[in-house]
């Protein structure tokens, strides 16, 4: 069984939760596409589909809502996974019913909300102005949820 996970990520926690999806589900069976910078494969190559990107300001990255527009037909036919990483606890479950179609979230094999970071050292002026206007972090956090990245891999694996 072939795993792609499809990704974006604008500071590296993403790619955090990535790496660690590929460690639980077989480095040797699993390939990852990060949408800013590489192609996407062929799809039929893969029995199992993984979707995730982090949520900016209500909104997760748009090259993969085009993503899964694109290729919604084929995503469909696959067993497919569906994540987001975010930090504003109240809003998580809006955040990823709007960040996927309503139809790949009603075909998911498993759905994840896996928290995120504040990582201040890499935001530029103005994410940091907006983080500290709508939160009241003011230093570097990590908040991300292992046990339920855990979760959801062992579901996919057999
Ligand atoms: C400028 C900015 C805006 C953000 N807006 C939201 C938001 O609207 N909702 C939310 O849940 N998290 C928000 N976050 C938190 C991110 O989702 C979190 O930092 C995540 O871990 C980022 O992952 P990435 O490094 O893979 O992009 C925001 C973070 C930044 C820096």
């Amino acid at each position: 069984m072939r795993t792609l996970i499809v990704y974006m990520t604008h500071h590296g926690t993403t790619e955090k939760v990535v790496e660690k999806l590929t460690e639980l589900l077989g480095k040797s069976t699993t390939e990852v596409v990060n949408l800013e910078f590489d192609a996407v494969p062929d799809l039929s190559r893969y029995n199992t589909l993984i979707i995730g990107g982090s949520i900016h300001v209500g909104q997760i990255q748009l090259g993969i809502k085009q993503f899964c527009r694109d290729y919604k037909q084929e995503l469909l036919k696959k067993k497919l996974g569906l994540f987001i990483c975010y930090m504003n606890k109240e809003q998580g479950k809006q955040e990823f019913e709007n960040a996927f179609p309503k139809e790949l979230r009603e075909r998911a094999h498993a759905s994840g909300l896996f928290g995120g970071e504040f990582l201040f050292e890499k935001m530029n002026f103005l994410e940091r102005f907006i983080v500290r206007m709508v939160t009241s972090e003011k230093k570097t956090t990590s908040a991300i949820n292992y046990p339920a990245i855990a979760k959801f891999a062992a579901s996919f694996v057999v």
